[in-house]
């Protein structure tokens, strides 16, 4: 075991901004800025039904997750050649890069795109072109796992999948995103199945607004090997129980589950109690332009309103590498920067 060095306090934030990290739950199309939607809009000639930025932003104050999921569908909507998802990715991997994020593993939503027309391929070899670059030229190793939309039938999530195949050396796996409550994971059982077979990893959120009920359905249902958001666990003690044993990471969003009104504010958010509780819990920015932050900030403010320390620190960006989908050298090479990051802030350097 790693002996964490003693870092005061106050060096706190710096070190968090600093630390490598890896961000695994993000919707690309959720990183799309209000200044970004306006520029594409002009760009395609597309008309949007608001005046400018400020009134668009403006309009980002949620109840829910469906009255979010109203405005970010209707943001995409200014998605429409290559280039454009092109343009999305690498302004958030950008800003990955600003804030140490090694790796990311971006979700997609592609039925937002086919539904309007729009061809997979267009959709996926922009995004996986971004990540490419993101590679050569900001050192941030970015792969992509497309989401199937829960409002949608399964059989959608089929033809979906059968339009992706010919793409499937670009993306990675497959996860499960929109409307939770009603739409079960068991809804999409048979689509998940394929996808293991495919030999595809397998992700979906569960416990986000949703029960326990679903975050069990994703695990036995769906067999995922990891469950995006799930904060509503420490509902159901067995549940929590079975999540440590299989070290089934949880990709906790504290932004955005304050926006979405999951909780009423940061220092409600159950992140420590997950913790303690040895779950595998990451940080992630969920729809950052959405949601009033990218990852450090998620990080700096969420440490500040719950008193979380450097342990705490260590334990979650050490989680965000074992939970990743890469090799075991890979997460080694990171786990390795981390603990030299953590030295180098050791007290003993003043
Ligand atoms: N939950 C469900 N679907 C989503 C989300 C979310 O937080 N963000 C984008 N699509
Ligand atoms: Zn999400």
């Amino acid at each position: 075991m790693f002996k964490i060095p003693h870092i005061s306090p106050a060096r706190l934030p710096e070190l968090l901004r600093r630390m490598p990290k890896a961000e695994l739950h993000i919707h690309i199309e959720g990183s799309l800025e209000p200044e970004l939607i306006f520029a594409l809009a002009q760009r395609n000639g597309v008309s949007l039904p608001y005046p400018d930025v400020e009134s668009l932003r403006r309009a980002y104050a949620f109840t829910n997750l469906q009255s979010f999921l109203d405005i970010y569908y209707a943001g995409a909507s200014v998605l429409i050649q290559e280039q454009d998802f092109y343009d999305m990715a690498w302004a958030y991997l950008q800003r990955a890069a600003a804030d140490h994020v090694v790796h990311a593993e971006l979700f997609f939503d592609p039925q937002t795109h086919t539904a309007r027309g729009i061809a997979m391929e267009t959709v996926v070899r922009g995004l996986h072109r971004a990540c490419t670059d993101a590679r050569a030229q900001l050192g941030v190793d970015a792969t992509l796992i497309l989401c199937f939309l829960r409002h949608l039938s399964e059989e959608d999530a089929f033809a979906t999948l059968e339009q992706a195949l010919p793409l499937r050396d670009l993306f990675i796996g497959v996860g499960l995103d929109s409307s939770e409550l009603g739409h079960p994971p068991e809804k999409f059982a048979r689509v998940f199945a394929r996808c293991r077979e495919l030999g595809l990893h397998l992700v979906a959120h569960a416990g986000e607004e949703g029960p326990p009920a679903y975050i069990w359905s994703a695990l036995d249902e769906l067999k995922v090997q990891r469950i995006d958001h799930g904060v509503q666990a420490l509902k159901d003690p067995a549940l929590v129980q079975r999540l440590a044993q299989d070290r089934i990471p949880l990709t906790v969003c504290p932004f955005s589950n304050v926006k979405l009104c999951v909780f009423p504010d940061l220092a409600s958010s159950n992140l420590a109690q997950l913790l303690d509780a040895g779950l595998a819990v990451t940080i992630n920015s969920d729809d950052p332009a959405y949601f009033g932050g990218y990852l450090n900030d998620n990080f700096v403010q969420t440490f500040a309103a719950t008193g979380l320390n450097a342990h705490h620190a260590y334990t979650l960006a050490r989680n965000s590498f074992e939970a990743s989908f890469v090799t075991e050298a890979q997460r080694h090479d990171w786990e390795h920067q981390l603990k030299a990051v953590f030295e180098s802030f050791s007290e003993h350097d003043f």
